[in-house]
């Protein structure tokens, strides 16, 4: 058998911080343990106990001093969208008239989408990501070039092609009928080969027809287990757009239910706007919202109720994202910061550990993947973010001030970047290593 043990401080989840408190939520070894076994987590604990029971002979990956976790999860990005970030001065409508479309019309030719999805990829384990639900655009070679791409990784990804017949330009629209086509051929190609999956992607409610929106509903109920993604409510311009362009419907949420594009498995990126109808109805039916953070603030687009969304009675599943390119970075650590800010604004301070939780086992629970990954537990596939908690001179000086883990994972959301990844892990093996040029 093919067995390592990979050891450090590790961090493990055993609850939701939202619900039943920071203190109940996670179990932490300062000498701790994970041990994998083709590709799959078979135990976790204090390093002198699991060492002695596995024996000498297992190759041991020692990271005495930093922080062990559970891969990040990116609930929604657009892989494309890796040559728009810091696009100046434009809101949601304008931004992705002046900026993204003319980006994405460039993914019709496959070399270039291959190269771009490589060099996506390479940045996401540089951040520790190890999942991403991934818009590609409406040229099926984008999808072809993001799941080849992801391949050799033996990632646990989410992808699908942008479905889109309206309200935006010729070179990048797709018909109600070949969206449907397409998309079939593409879930037969790709989802459930290796760890990979298919999500289909309707953009948004307005850059799709009724019937474009009917065929995806149709073609989601067809197959069982594929994900289903867009965004809704980022915008006051948007709302408005999409309340023209579906009268009959009451409100933005309501134009997807009304095509059955609700449900578990259904990741609805920004949700900043919606009523108290739309969150309610969003919990009803199991789906996910995609909190963007980064790219809230920067497309100007407003402030997402993190708090509101988890105190209710029936609390929605809320995932972590980094939007890119309307998102400025790539780091789960500058994701969770502008997390942070966003609800300090709304007198809720997010807590540290609130913030991994959603970046890990959260985001795995709103993809219905939190059997699988997400977290450091026997059975779970071993992807895995090794963290330097003393990366830069700023952040080893503030840590020598810190009294316990919590203070230590506030201090890396806040000031760390990609310094502080020394190791990404998919499914048991390195796939990223910081210092591996100087080795
Ligand atoms: N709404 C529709 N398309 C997009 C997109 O590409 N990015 C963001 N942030 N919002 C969108
Ligand atoms: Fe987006």
């Amino acid at each position: 058998s093919n067995r390592l043990a990979i050891r450090g401080q590790v961090l493990q989840f055993t609850a939701d911080p939202f619900q039943l408190g920071t203190e109940n939520a996670c179990r932490f070894w300062s000498d701790g343990v994970v041990v994998v076994e083709d590709g799959v987590i078979r135990s976790v604990g204090q390093a002198s106990d699991l060492l002695a029971d596995v024996g000498p002979d297992v190759e041991v990956h020692d990271y005495a001093g930093r922080l062990i976790m559970a891969g990040f999860v990116d609930t929604h990005v657009h892989y494309p969208q890796m040559e728009v970030i810091a696009s100046y001065g434009a809101q949601l409508i304008e931004w992705l008239n002046d900026y993204t479309f003319p980006a994405e019309g460039r993914f019709r030719d496959r070399d270039y989408a291959a190269k771009v999805a490589g060099l996506f990829l390479q940045e996401s384990l540089r951040n520790g990501i190890t999942t991403s639900a991934v818009y590609c655009t409406v040229h099926p070679e984008s999808v072809d070039a993001f799941f080849e791409a992801a391949a050799p990784y033996g990632l646990r990804v989410i992808a699908g092609k942008v479905m889109m017949d309206r309200n935006a330009p010729d070179f990048l629209t797709d018909t109600a009928q070949s969206a449907y086509d397409d998309s079939k051929i593409l879930i037969e190609r790709w989802h459930g080969k290796g760890r990979a999956l298919y999500g289909l992607t309707p953009r948004f409610a307005p850059t799709s027809t009724d019937a474009q929106l009917e065929a995806a509903g149709t073609l989601w109920q067809e197959t069982p287990g594929v994900y289903m993604q867009t965004h809704v409510s980022e915008n006051r311009q948007e709302l408005a757009w999409v309340a023209e362009l579906f009268p009959d419907c009451s409100d933005y949420l309501g134009v997807y239910e009304k095509y059955g594009l609700l449900g578990p498995r259904c990741v609805l990126g920004h949700g900043i706007y919606l009523s108290e109808r739309e969150k309610a109805v969003i919990a009803e039916t199991g789906s996910a919202v995609a909190h963007c953070p980064t790219s809230n603030l920067f497309i100007g687009s407003g402030l997402f109720d993190l708090a509101a969304s988890q105190q209710r009675a029936d609390p929605l599943r809320v995932g972590l994202a980094t939007d890119i390119g309307g998102g400025t970075s790539l780091s789960i650590f500058a994701t969770l910061r502008a997390a942070y800010e966003i609800a300090q604004l709304q007198s809720f301070s997010l807590h540290p550990i609130q913030a991994f939780y959603l970046a890990t086992l959260g985001g795995a629970k709103s993809l219905y993947l939190d059997d699988k990954i997400g977290n450091l537990a026997p059975g779970y596939e071993a992807d895995m973010v090794v963290i330097d908690l003393k990366s830069t001179p700023m952040i080893t000086q503030r840590m020598e001030h810190a009294k316990d883990l919590t203070e230590a994972l506030f201090i890396q959301m806040i000031l760390a970047d990609d310094r502080a990844i020394e190791a990404t892990y998919s499914a048991g093996r390195r796939i990223y290593a910081r210092d591996a040029g100087q080795n």
